[in-house]
């Protein structure tokens, strides 16, 4: 028997995280959860499917650790949300680190942080809280990812960059060495960062500029 976890979301990257959990981790996913006014069917991947607002009820925070499955939305402000609510809980929140994935001894991954197959951490990398990897980046040496972070697919982040706290990062982006994202950036698909970037702001193109008029808060998820 693994460790009891409850995941927080009932959508697809809650289904992926079930996969993931059950085939590739010490966890022994029981049970999702979501606020209850998004109940929508009682069992899901066969198991019950509770309203977050109760949970303590049936799995309080000393039986089980929970994680908070919820992908970019509103710039990753819900996961964000759920994540700080079930820590004030008392929940601990689980962190899953692909069996394939490359992560150096001493890079840092924070609490519910999910990391696919195929990514690189290099040495002396931080990874925040609440950071969401999807397959195939690289994440140079000294460099670190602020909390509640979003990074798509085969993003490539060279040494000693700071990628700011909030950020989406689209898929194929690329930044050069030393370069600081600023907090709450959305950063679009294949887009090369040579410059320190302002909060707030949507990035696209090769070289990366701001679009004009557009804040990352307006972006759909
Ligand atoms: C950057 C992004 C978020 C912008 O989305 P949006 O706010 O809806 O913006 P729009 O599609 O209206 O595009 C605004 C302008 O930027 C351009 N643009 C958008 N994305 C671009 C990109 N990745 N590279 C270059 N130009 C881009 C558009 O062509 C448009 O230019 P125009 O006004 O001259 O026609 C989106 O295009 C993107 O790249 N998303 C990431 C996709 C991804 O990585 N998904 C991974 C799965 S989670």
């Amino acid at each position: 028997m693994g460790k009891p976890l409850v995941l927080i979301g009932a959508g697809e990257m809650a289904q992926i995280a079930f996969e993931y959990f059950t085939c590739d981790s010490d966890y022994d996913v029981v049970a999702f959860s979501v606020e209850r006014e998004y109940l929508r069917a009682p069992t899901l991947c066969g198991l019950p499917v509770l309203a977050y607002e109760e949970l303590e009820r049936t799995h309080p925070p000393e039986r089980a650790e929970v994680f908070v499955a919820i992908p970019a939305t509103g710039l990753n402000r819900l996961r964000t949300r759920l994540f700080q609510d079930a820590r004030r809980r008392g929940y601990r929140c689980a962190r899953y680190v692909s069996s394939r994935a490359f992560v150096w001894r001493n890079a840092e991954i924070g609490e519910n942080c999910f990391v696919f197959e195929g990514n690189v951490i290099q040495p002396f990398v931080r990874i925040g809280d609440n950071c969401i990897l999807w397959s195939g980046n690289h994440i140079g040496h000294r460099s670190a990812v602020g909390d509640n972070v979003f990074v798509a697919s085969h993003a490539v982040v060279s040494g000693y960059c700071r990628i700011g706290a909030g950020s989406f990062v689209g898929v194929n982006a690329t930044f050069s060495d030393r370069v600081r994202v600023a907090a709450d950036n959305v950063i679009g698909a294949g887009a090369l960062v040579v410059r320190d970037t302002e909060p707030g702001r949507v990035y696209v193109g090769s070289p990366a500029r701001a679009v004009p008029g557009r804040s990352s808060f307006d972006v759909a998820f």
